[in-house]
């Protein structure tokens, strides 16, 4: 049965990255019988210039009738300035949030072709391979209450809520653990313990939670601790599982190993493996519109959505292969450049990923 697919490029570099993915798509439906149908709709500050919301009512129901959603990116200094509660980044939050995809997997892989591309030496990332799993739907990004408030003197209070409970940290522990399972059964859990309340039961849950996986060694990490054996020895990690805010943070810190953060796919996932597949870097508005940006961490967000939510991991394989030839004939966008190889640009790369496959 043909599989449908939303397509929301979004801001930024958004919609080149997104139309280098879909020229992969098409190339796939023309050449492997892949069998999918494609629609495109806005998403964030582009959705907020038409409909006057960064996500319509409709294009939510589009994203909620769909098998598998393609996000660009979002944001822009032209919304910067915009009330909080229609700024671009609210149309993915809601996306995220209300087709329940809690489960964020951000996989931090070094192609061994950019090695030397790297701020790190060689040695300290050849053959980096972590998979950060990501709570989603919960945390401080959506605590209550939240706001800005006056105080009786006058000053203004900033204020959000941290919380988790129980159940959303069973679930996505789960998610983190059978990951572990298929992969070298080393989880890391990433916390705040000695500080924070909500994160001292987020490891008393995922302490409870490891019984029912004894091959999995597991370890607890404050978050700045975490944030240093990244840069010092990533090589220990295997799959991290942590909470929205420092899964954020971490994702982006541990992109930067494999090179760039353009290369950084991720895919948000429900219950039953319905997903949003994005990038997980943002929308670069300094190079918009220049056919600069690199597209390969869209490309390899739509061969995790074969993988996931298509049924065609043949495919997710074919387009990882590709990708790895396509870097062994030394093409590299601006951010991934490094002595020796040749520069191409955003298309010309997606083209080069369409003609290796
Ligand atoms: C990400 C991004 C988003 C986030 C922004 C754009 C809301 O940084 O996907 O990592 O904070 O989750
Ligand atoms: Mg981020």
């Amino acid at each position: 049965m043909t599989k449908s697919v939303l397509i929301l490029p979004g801001d930024g570099i958004g919609p080149e990255i997104t139309a280098e993915a879909v020229k992969i798509l098409n190339k796939l439906v023309e050449t492997d019988g892949l069998d999918i149908s494609m629609e495109e709709d806005l998403v964030g500050g582009a959705a907020y210039d038409v409909h006057g919301v960064p996500l319509a009512d409709a294009t939510m129901e589009k994203a909620h009738q769909a098998d598998a959603v393609l996000l660009g990116a979002v944001g822009g200094y032209k919304w910067e300035s915009l009330d909080i509660s229609v700024r671009p980044e609210k149309g993915l939050l809601r996306l995220r949030k209300e087709m329940g995809l809690f489960a964020n997997l951000r996989p931090a892989v070094l192609y061994p072709q950019l090695a030397s591309a790297s701020t790190l030496k060689p040695e300290i990332v050849a053959g980096l391979d972590i998979l950060i799993v990501r709570e989603l739907t919960g945390g401080i990004y959506f605590g209550q209450p939240r706001g800005i408030r006056v105080l009786d003197n006058g000053e203004r209070q900033g204020y959000n809520t941290y919380v988790y409970s129980e159940s959303e940290v069973k679930r996505i522990a789960h998610v983190a653990f059978q990951a572990a399972m298929k992969r070298n059964k080393k989880l890391t859990s990433v916390d705040k313990a000695n500080v924070l309340e909500v994160t001292e039961m987020w490891r008393e849950v995922v302490e409870e939670v490891a019984k029912e996986y004894p091959e999995v060694e597991v370890k607890h990490m404050y978050v700045d601790n975490a944030a240093m054996q990244l840069v010092l020895n990533p090589k220990q990690f295997d799959v991290m599982v942590t909470g929205n805010m420092f899964g954020d943070i971490l994702s982006d810190e541990a992109s930067m190993l494999t090179g760039s953060i353009g290369m950084l796919a991720s895919a948000s996932l429900d219950e039953n493996n319905k997903g949003m597949y994005e990038p997980s870097h943002g929308s670069a508005p300094d190079i918009a519109g220049q056919n600069k940006a690199n597209p390969l961490a869209t490309i390899l967000s739509a061969a995790m959505m074969l993988r996931y939510s298509l049924g065609r991991e043949d495919l997710a394989v074919k387009i990882e292969e590709a990708i790895s030839k396509v870097l062994d004939q030394g093409l590299r966008t601006g951010d991934i450049w490094s002595e020796g190889c040749t520069q191409v640009t955003c298309s010309e790369m997606g083209d080069a990923v369409v003609a290796a496959l």
